[in-house]
């Protein structure tokens, strides 16, 4: 896939970000306007960090143009050798369900948490990645309210100008780390990105892969609440998350939703353990 080939020019000052993080340790959060290169340094730094034999586990909390998971997801993977990176893929998702984070900040907040948490089980070194959302209320709300909730210890602030100030200096105590965005990133347009999101999602749900499954008796959710499939129309199509509890093995596409029974595609082995199915207004159809 493109976004796996892609050629990765370091810029000089990152050196020095490499060596704080590998002698202070703990969880930094990336953060920086859309398109201002946070992915990609986020994918540099995993790569100098393991080759140095620092374990480092990733969140992925951008839900829109995500670079581990799927978008709609918060992901994470633990990386331990020059193997994991190779495999470039989720160990652990959490099915969000839409693509503006906006839509829900304490969702976002709270699934960040939650994998950032589960993260620090696995490494003493965290990046955590987020979405391009800084500006207005909404910008400051969802980056401020991840670093209250995950109380990192770097905010590595990648910024072209001082767009990111207005969220700076709301911080006490943490290190920030202030990094000039790289002349080599590039602005991409919204037909690019809703692109990025149609090839991560037609390599996930690959004829090849998924199978058609029919599951009865399990709870339906729709941003974070329970309803039953009367109360609401879902179209074919929709993008699914597949729980069990609050935890999303695998995703789904929607076929048919009636009563307590649904029909989906999916490109999971088992729907053994699967107890909820989360629904959302993502649909792959239209
Ligand atoms: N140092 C670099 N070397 C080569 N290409 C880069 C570099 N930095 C960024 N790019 C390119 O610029 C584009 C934007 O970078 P990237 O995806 O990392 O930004 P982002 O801040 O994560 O954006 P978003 O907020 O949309 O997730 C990508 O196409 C990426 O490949
Ligand atoms: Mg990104």
């Amino acid at each position: 896939m493109e976004h796996k080939r892609l050629e990765i020019i370091p810029e000089p000052e990152w050196e020095s970000l490499i060596e704080e993080l590998i002698a202070h340790k703990g969880t930094a959060i990336l953060i920086g306007a859309t398109d201002s290169g946070k992915s990609t340094l986020a994918r540099y730094l995993i790569g100098k960090l393991v080759s140095k034999n620092s374990v480092t586990s990733f969140v992925d909390s951008d839900i829109g143009q995500s670079s581990l998971g799927l978008p709609g997801t918060i992901s994470m993977k633990t990386f331990k050798t020059d193997r994991d990176i190779e495999d470039f893929d989720a160990e652990k998702i959490l099915f969000i369900g839409f693509l503006n984070p906006a839509k829900n900040i304490s969702l976002m907040i709270d699934g960040t948490k939650k994998m950032v948490d589960s993260a620090r089980k696995d490494a003493e070194l965290i990046l955590v990645d987020t979405t391009g959302l800084i500006h207005g209320e909404y910008g400051k709300a969802l980056k401020i309210g991840k670093i209250r909730a995950i109380t990192p210890q770097h905010i590595i602030a990648v910024q072209r100008y001082n767009e990111l100030e207005h969220i700076l200096t709301m911080i006490e105590g943490i290190k920030i780390h202030r990094i000039e965005a790289s002349r080599m990133a590039k602005e991409r347009s919204g037909e690019a990105r809703i692109r990025y999101r149609k090839e991560r999602f037609d390599e996930y749900f690959d004829n090849t892969k998924v199978a058609e499954f029919l599951l009865d008796g399990v709870s339906f959710f729709y941003n974070t609440k329970q309803f039953t499939s009367k109360e609401t129309a879902f179209k074919k199509g929709t993008l699914i998350g597949l729980n069990h509890n609050e935890d999303t093995m695998a995703l789904g596409i929607l076929l048919e939703l009636e009563n307590t029974s649904i029909t989906f595609k999916s490109p999971i082995k088992s729907v053994r353990g699967i107890n909820r199915v989360v629904l959302s207004d993502i649909n792959l159809y239209e």
